[in-house]
């Protein structure tokens, strides 16, 4: 651990370690996309931190709060009844400023200012690159805790929010089934992922779904329009295909247009968007952020700096800051075996 420290000149904050760890104050927020289970993590925080006699301050709008010193001390009490909400009681924003040179710089201020010896992020790849920034220019004591509905973190095979957002986008395929039976038609279901097929892997999987368009598998759309048509001259009379948004929301729209040039079904489009960000946390995603929660304030207090903290084969486990969005993460091992199986 250590302090901030400040020329009277101008220049650059400097990091100065301190020989013992004995962390007297550390901060949270929780920065880009909201992803369920956010709120558990911070009681997690907030009651690991009361209980080793730390102080712990909320900081709001996750990289904005910090750069204008919006923070709240919590408590107990703050974080009471939050376990089962969905979003984050401490908000949560995309930072144009914290981008900037300047942006970083009056953050580390703040952190200076409010005596923050460590720094908790909760969020996802953008968030732990700007956190590898401020470590890399404050030298702060920076732990991640991987928050994302997103799944495509480096460094720990879940994270947190991850799971509801398989299960919304499950219980929505389960309704559009419904109405595709009763009107024999095709379905385009799009679920969200940033570049990645994670939630389109485990809900079409788990919702039955014909077809799968993830970056990670691609398909072209003579492809599918032929696996489609083999389909229905097999006799199938409705469809689902799950596609993975990838770049922004309203790909499938291209994409069923496409097929319907080439196949003669009647087809329609569900983007199911921000719907998957919301909702309260499943078990699982609570139990996770509990885990990781704990962890990341045990971290602090070893001296940990720097890091995410993450689950891997359900042990805690440290992966560099710069690794969780520097490296790839792929899908499960094994997953075009079944893919070829299930999808055929
Ligand atoms: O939270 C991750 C994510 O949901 C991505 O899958 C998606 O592309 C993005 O956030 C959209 O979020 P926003 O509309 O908040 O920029």
């Amino acid at each position: 651990m250590g302090i901030i420290e400040f020329s009277a000149n101008g220049g650059d904050p400097r990091w100065i370690p301190t020989e013992e760890v004995n962390v007297k104050r550390i901060g949270v927020l929780t920065s880009g996309g909201d992803a369920p289970g956010m709120n558990a993590a911070i009681r997690a925080i907030v009651r690991t931190a009361l209980a080793n006699s730390v102080e712990i301050v909320g900081v709001k709008r996750g990289y904005d709060g910090l750069i204008t010193g919006d923070t709240v001390s919590m408590d107990g009490d703050s974080v009471a009844n939050i376990v089962h909400l969905g979003g984050t009681i401490l908000e949560t924003a995309r930072s144009a400023g914290f981008m900037t040179k300047e942006g970083r710089r009056k953050a580390i201020r703040t952190l200076a200012e409010k005596k923050i010896e460590g720094l908790i992020l909760i969020g996802g790849d953008g968030t732990f690159r700007g956190g590898t920034e401020l470590t890399r220019e404050s030298g702060v004591s920076v732990v991640g805790v991987p928050g994302t509905i997103d799944n495509d973190v480096f460094g720990t095979d879940y994270t947190i929010g991850f799971d509801t957002a398989v299960n919304t986008a499950l219980e929505a395929i389960d309704r559009i089934r419904d109405t595709a039976l009763s009107h024999e038609r095709l379905f385009f279901v799009e679920v969200m992922g940033n570049h990645t097929g994670f939630i389109a892997f485990e809900s079409g999987i788990a919702g039955g779904a014909q077809e799968l368009l993830i970056p990670e598998v691609p398909m072209s759309i003579d492809d599918l329009c032929s696996k489609l048509q083999e389909k229905f001259k097999q006799g199938r009379r409705s469809a689902i295909v799950v596609v993975a948004e990838v770049e922004k929301p309203g790909v499938s729209f291209q994409i069923a247009q496409q097929v319907r040039d080439r196949v003669d079904f009647e087809s329609r489009v569900c983007v199911l968007g921000h719907i998957q960000r919301g909702g309260s946390p499943t078990a699982r995603d609570r139990v996770l952020a509990s885990k990781l929660g704990i962890a990341a304030v045990k971290a602090l207090l070893e001296g940990r700096k720097g890091c995410m903290v993450g689950e891997v084969r359900s042990e805690v486990v440290y992966t560099g800051m710069e690794d969780t969005w520097g490296k790839k993460k792929e899908l499960y091992a094994g997953f075009d075996e079944l893919i070829k199986i299930l999808f055929q």
